[in-house]
């Protein structure tokens, strides 16, 4: 295991934002994971563990505890028959790697989730969701060490309570549970459209007329590459805001003024409006603000320029919430979680 002092959190975050942390530790077995937690406990210093960092933002006061680097690999097949395999993935596995893995084995499931940063292990936190495909939806079980009663527990998927970009693991058990390893099914057929709009129209564009999971995946890291900065160039977290969720009656007194607001029915009452849409309709998109900068290619998208200070964020963010308030109504959420000392 390999502990560090007084280290940035910017260096651990993929939008390069966030003061020191008191330590970093790095667990590579689930036995050093309970070990660091235990120690932590008996020291009174509080923990909080990490994956990749790409959906995460520091504040610059830091984390005065043990921030823990989560690398426990594993990937293994538990189950298999005709139609289906189920895969045993270690929550530090690189995601992308772990699609990579899937796609050369033929299976479906996660194809669309192509070159998403992170780890396995946070996959699930915020239901990655892209391409018409979202974690929950292969997603069985996870393995978690209990931080409350020191044991490690199972959780179903009802347990984890997913919905869009949501689950208890940012929710009501916030900190609770440091996630080991993820169970996903995976299943050996092709994949069939209609696809996601975009995807369907890249395949379109390309001539693609036949799919399999590979074909997927090479569309998918296309898109992404043309709309999401690579943030070892551009330091930034993904989509910096979720898409809105709005009730019907406001989506009908919103389309009377902006006929050309686009929407998706999400179910009976609700219908989910891009941010991108809207930040673009501020006129926003390209924009740079306080070091940072609305991403020109992707309004959902904020970029660190210069920052390097959480407040540049907090000013940026303010007039991009405020911008989108005025102009619509509508207040839009931040999608990255904030290390916090609380
Ligand atoms: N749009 C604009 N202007 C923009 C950006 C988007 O008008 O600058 C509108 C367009 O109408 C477009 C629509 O937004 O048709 C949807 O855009 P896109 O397909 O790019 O998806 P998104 O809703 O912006 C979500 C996820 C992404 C995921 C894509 C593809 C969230 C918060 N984001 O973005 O996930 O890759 O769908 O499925 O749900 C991430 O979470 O970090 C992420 C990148």
């Amino acid at each position: 295991m390999d502990i560090q002092i007084h280290q940035p959190l910017s260096n651990y975050t993929t939008i390069r934002i966030g003061g020191p942390a008191h330590f970093v530790a790095d667990t590579h077995t689930v036995e050093e994971l309970m070990a660091v937690e235990t120690n932590a406990k008996r020291l009174g210093q509080k923990t909080y563990v990490i994956g990749g960092g790409s959906n995460l933002i520091g504040r610059d006061e830091g984390f005065d505890g043990v921030i823990i680097r989560n690398q426990i690999p594993g990937f293994d097949v538990i189950a298999d028959d005709s139609e289906s395999t189920t895969l045993k993935i270690g929550s530090g596995e690189l995601w992308d790697s772990v699609v990579a893995r899937t796609v050369d084995m033929q299976l479906s499931g996660i194809e669309a989730l192509s070159l998403i940063p992170g780890t396995a292990g946070a996959a699930p936190v915020q239901n990655v969701g892209a391409y018409g495909q979202e974690v929950a939806d292969t997603l069985q079980s996870v393995e978690a060490y209990d931080t409350t009663s020191g044991n490690m527990v199972e959780l179903s998927w009802q347990d984890c309570e997913f919905s869009y970009r949501h689950s208890i693991f940012r929710g009501s058990s916030y900190g609770r549970y440091v996630i080991t390893s993820i169970t996903l099914k995976l299943y050996k057929k092709t994949p069939e459209p209609p696809f996601y709009a975009a995807l369907q129209s890249y395949l379109d564009e390309h001539g693609i007329h036949e799919y399999d999971v590979a074909t997927v995946r090479e569309a998918v890291i296309a898109i992404r590459k043309d709309k999401l900065p690579d943030p070892s160039i551009l330091p930034n977290a993904g989509s910096f805001f979720k898409n809105a969720i709005v009730e019907d009656w406001q989506r009908n007194s919103l389309l009377e003024q902006h006929p050309d607001m686009p929407s998706y029915k999400m179910d009976e009452k609700h219908y989910k409006i891009p941010t991108g849409w809207l930040i673009e309709q501020t006129g926003l998109k390209g924009e740079s603000l306080h070091n940072m900068k609305v991403h020109d290619a992707n309004a959902l998208v904020l970029i660190n320029q210069s920052a390097t200070s959480y407040q540049d964020l907090a000013n940026a963010r303010a007039q991009i919430v405020g911008a989108v308030r005025d102009l619509f109504q509508i207040t839009i959420e931040q999608e990255p979680l904030e290390i916090t000392n609380q």
